[in-house]
């Protein structure tokens, strides 16, 4: 699967953008490792703090679909910049992939790939006691 792929599955979701409060649209697609993409986008809300932003989105529709492996993710959005997932989207993939592929991409489709782990070099983890 190539970045380029998966920014297009990003910026067809960025469609679906629930946004009437900030008017910027954000679109996520998310690739599981058994080569499914799970996508998602922001959706805000007249709460503001309630809105949801299009990372999380694609992380709990994939969670929700049975998934919890993922090799990449990349975010689209309908600024001209690159958009950088926040640092509560970031602790919410960290609990699944810290070897995540984090592809932010731009208005010309053009992009920049980095590590989860350099993002959030020290997400929180809670160690499960198993049995
Ligand atoms: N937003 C995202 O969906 N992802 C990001 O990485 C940054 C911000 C959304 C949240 C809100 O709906 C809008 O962008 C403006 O902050």
């Amino acid at each position: 699967m190539d970045a380029g792929c998966l920014i297009k599955e990003a910026r067809k979701a960025q469609e679906n953008s629930y946004s009437p409060y900030s008017g910027f649209k954000v679109g996520a697609a998310l690739l599981s490792k058994s080569g499914l993409i799970y996508t998602g986008t922001n959706i805000e809300n007249s709460s503001y703090g309630l809105s949801v932003c299009a990372e999380r989105t694609a992380l709990f529709n994939a969670v929700n679909n049975g998934e919890t492996n993922f090799s990449a993710i990349a975010i689209s959005s309908s600024g001209p910049d690159y958009v950088y997932p926040c640092g509560a989207c970031l602790q919410v993939l960290a609990e699944f992939a810290s070897d995540l592929q984090v592809i932010v991409s731009n208005e010309q489709d053009e992009f920049k790939k980095y590590l989860l782990s350099d993002l959030l070099p020290q997400a929180f983890k809670l160690s499960i006691q198993e049995g």
